[in-house]
């Protein structure tokens, strides 16, 4: 097939049209539901979660869904990562293995709860912990692994857990990006000690920001409610603050839209894996491009559709062809995070609390931790290839379409 004159070049774009988008109602179902609990919330005046309903129920539908015992509503994914270590309850100096491809929600909580985050690599195909490198940087401060559910592909809980529970260390999942994905069967957030949700204005269901994080287990169920509410155990003559906490607590406002969310999940999932799906089907069709790859048994929830090019397959770099997918008018990036997260300053430079590099410098600690380039090769390697691409519950087979024919022709036209 002969190549075709690229928009980017002034050929003529896929499509004008914009795409449905995740930051506004021409891609997010939002409505009646919404707005009805929304009414009854003003209605009655009770915007605190105390006296409310609507967070109350949110956590006991939110559990219900997952088969777990215990959700605790809060302010942020962050806020429910940082409520998940307070459970788990590392003291100073204890480290936490994590991802180097995630939003720094899933860090910045380690190290606030003065623990230590430690970076092990990634499988170059799903892009999610290889369980290999989380072994070989364990230690005997090793705390917790917190696995992030990349893009919503679940990351291999099985290896993990064996890990784990062999080491004696907690399993906490990032899930920020991954309603409803599944690992063998069983959703993610379950298969660990504790799950964590983001409702940030992106995520599958959202409230423009919010978190939640689940358990079975009651007594972290207990320190992650108390956590979220300033320590404080209520109902005593006295206020008993019993340890350090926090106020994330959700508020009405946000539970009443977080509920009316919740009854859409399942179809919001749903429909983007059909998108993703065919678009998959039709990236088939161009070589050289790395669709997303899910392990047998696995299902991918496609908070985002990454694609990699393959080495020497093209003689666009991944910037290069991404900005010739947005001029066909298909929001293409390449890079996501950009660098992996130990590179950002904040890490990099342990630019931490006053002018100490607190936790790294505290005597629990103990031991001199730089992070380098060349830590996590696999990371490195797919932050320098990838490129991602929209998916939304709201796109139509047309739409799918044509995110496929804007790939096609900048494959067909750079292919090398
Ligand atoms: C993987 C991951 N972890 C944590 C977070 C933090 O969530 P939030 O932005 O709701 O604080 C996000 C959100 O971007 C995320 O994608």
């Amino acid at each position: 097939m002969s190549k075709m004159k690229l928009a980017v070049h002034g050929g003529i774009p896929v499509r004008t049209a914009p795409l449905p988008s995740i930051g506004d109602i021409s891609g997010r179902f939002f409505g009646e539901e919404e707005l009805a609990n929304l009414r009854q919330v003003i209605e009655t005046g009770k915007l605190f979660r105390h006296g409310g309903t609507f967070v109350e129920r949110l956590e006991k539908e939110f559990a219900a869904l997952h088969g777990v015992r215990h959700a605790v509503a809060s302010t942020s994914g962050t806020a429910a990562i940082h409520i998940a270590i307070a459970a788990v309850n590392p003291d100073p100096g204890d480290e936490i293995i994590t991802s180097p491809i995630t939003d720094i929600g899933s860090v910045a909580p380690i190290l606030m709860q003065n623990a230590i985050p430690i970076f092990a690599d990634l499988d170059p195909e799903t892009y999610t912990l290889d369980p290999a490198s989380v072994s070989e940087r364990i230690s005997d401060r090793t705390r917790a692994i917190l696995p992030v559910h990349l893009f919503g592909n679940p990351t291999d809980m099985n290896a993990l857990s064996a890990i784990a529970s062999e080491k004696g260390i907690a399993l906490i999942e990032d899930c920020c990006q991954a309603y409803l994905a599944e690992d063998k069967g069983r959703l993610v957030g379950t298969i660990g000690d504790i799950g964590c949700f983001s409702m940030q204005q992106s995520k599958h269901m959202t409230t423009g920001d919010g978190g939640i994080t689940i358990t079975d287990t009651d007594a972290l169920a207990d320190r992650a409610c108390l956590f979220a509410d300033k320590g404080w155990a209520r109902g005593g003559e006295v206020r008993d603050y019993l340890f350090l906490g926090l106020n994330y607590r959700m508020n009405e406002l946000t539970g009443a839209v977080a509920c009316a969310q919740l009854g859409k999940v399942r179809d919001v999932v749903g429909r983007r894996r059909q998108a993703a799906e065919r678009l998959s089907r039709r990236l088939q069709e161009v070589p050289g491009v790395q669709r997303p790859t899910v392990r047998e048994g696995c299902k991918h929830s496609y908070w985002l559709y990454a694609i990699t090019l393959q080495e020497r397959a093209f003689s666009a770099s991944p910037g290069e062809f991404a900005k010739a997918i947005s001029a066909e008018g298909v929001s293409a990036s390449a890079g996501y995070i950009g660098r992996p997260i130990y590179l950002a300053p904040v890490l990099r430079e342990k630019i931490t609390f006053g002018r100490s590099h607190h936790p790294y410098d505290c005597p629990a600690y103990g031991k001199p931790l730089e992070y380098r380039e060349g830590d996590c090769p696999a990371a490195e390697e797919i932050l320098r290839r990838i490129i991602i691409l929209p998916c939304d519950e709201k796109f139509t087979d047309k739409d799918v379409d044509d995110i496929a024919e804007a790939v096609w022709k900048a494959a067909e036209f750079y292919r090398c």
